[in-house]
């Protein structure tokens, strides 16, 4: 055979395989087709990819916050979910997902899930008329009134410091706080995690919601046991290798 026809057989092989019936193995099917990451708009397909993998299945809690919690999404409006969504949150595990900040989001694609999140998991009317401590206070708490906070509404369950007790585990462990902001320990003291049957403000002692300024004092209280060295045990006087001094 010439070199010429033999081209022109396997060509023709090629063509062949290439026309091939609708369902010939390997065909890609219409869904198979990717599409490209930018142009998803579906919300449950950017929540599964981005979000799922720490805040939960359909937003039902894991490593980090049920999202999918109505008393969350009462106290937290959507500026707060869109620039978590956007920039993330510095020091934390919480990444940032907007293009303009490093992530593989566009600005629509947030807007999507902040947009869906809502839509989807919020409950309007859920507290019932309740009064819920602002999501966020400027005013600073107080570690040692926040000690005695502790004791009279979270010892029961946390146990002696916050060490750990019959009903929950520790919330002291230096790399537990190590992970998690200010702002989260206030936004877990005010919500809970219902999912793990920790309760919100209102039920530590039930009839005896907590105030603002008492949650700012038990944040201030555990802020005061972070470790300043996460992952060290003792502060180092040296410094780190090619810091010139
Ligand atoms: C009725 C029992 C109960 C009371 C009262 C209670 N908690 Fe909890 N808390 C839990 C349970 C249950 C969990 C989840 C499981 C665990 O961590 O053991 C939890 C979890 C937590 C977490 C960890 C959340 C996470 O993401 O892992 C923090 C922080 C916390 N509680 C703080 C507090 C503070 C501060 C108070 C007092 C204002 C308090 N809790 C009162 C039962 C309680
Ligand atoms: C790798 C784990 C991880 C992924 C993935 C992740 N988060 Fe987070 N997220 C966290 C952690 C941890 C925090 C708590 C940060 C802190 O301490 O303030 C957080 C906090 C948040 C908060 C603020 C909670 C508050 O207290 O108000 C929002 C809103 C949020 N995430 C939304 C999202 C959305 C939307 C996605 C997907 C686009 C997402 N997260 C993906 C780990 C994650």
């Amino acid at each position: 055979m010439s070199l010429r026809s033999l081209i022109a057989v396997s060509a023709g092989v090629i063509v062949f395989s290439l026309s091939g019936c609708a369902n010939s193995p390997g065909r890609p099917r219409p869904d198979d087709i990717q599409i490209n990451p930018a142009d998803i708009s579906d919300f449950d397909t950017l929540y599964k990819q981005n979000c799922a993998g720490c805040h939960g299945t359909d937003g039902k809690g894991g490593a980090a916050i049920a999202l999918a919690d109505p008393v969350y999404l009462a106290i937290a409006d959507d500026a707060v979910l869109q620039q978590a969504a956007t920039n993330g949150i510095s020091g934390t595990a919480m990444p940032a997902f907007a293009e303009s900040a490093g992530g593989m989001l566009t600005d629509k694609q947030i807007a999507i899930l902040v947009n869906g999140i809502r839509v989807r998991w919020a409950r309007p009317g859920v507290l019932h008329g309740a009064n819920p401590p602002p999501y966020s206070s400027a005013a600073p708490g107080d570690p040692s009134r926040g000690a005695d906070v502790y004791a009279a509404y979270c010892s029961s369950c946390h146990g002696a410091g916050g060490r750990g007790g019959a009903k929950a585990s520790s919330i002291v462990n230096g790399s537990f706080l190590a992970l998690l902001t200010d702002q989260e320990l206030r936004t877990l003291v005010i919500i809970g995690r219902p999912e793990l049957g920790a309760p919100d403000w209102r039920s530590n002692i039930p009839g005896k919601p907590m105030s603002s300024p008492e949650i700012s004092d038990v944040v201030a209280w555990l802020a005061s046991q972070r470790p300043k060295f996460p992952g060290q045990p003792f502060p180092s006087n040296t410094k780190p290798a090619g810091e010139s001094r």
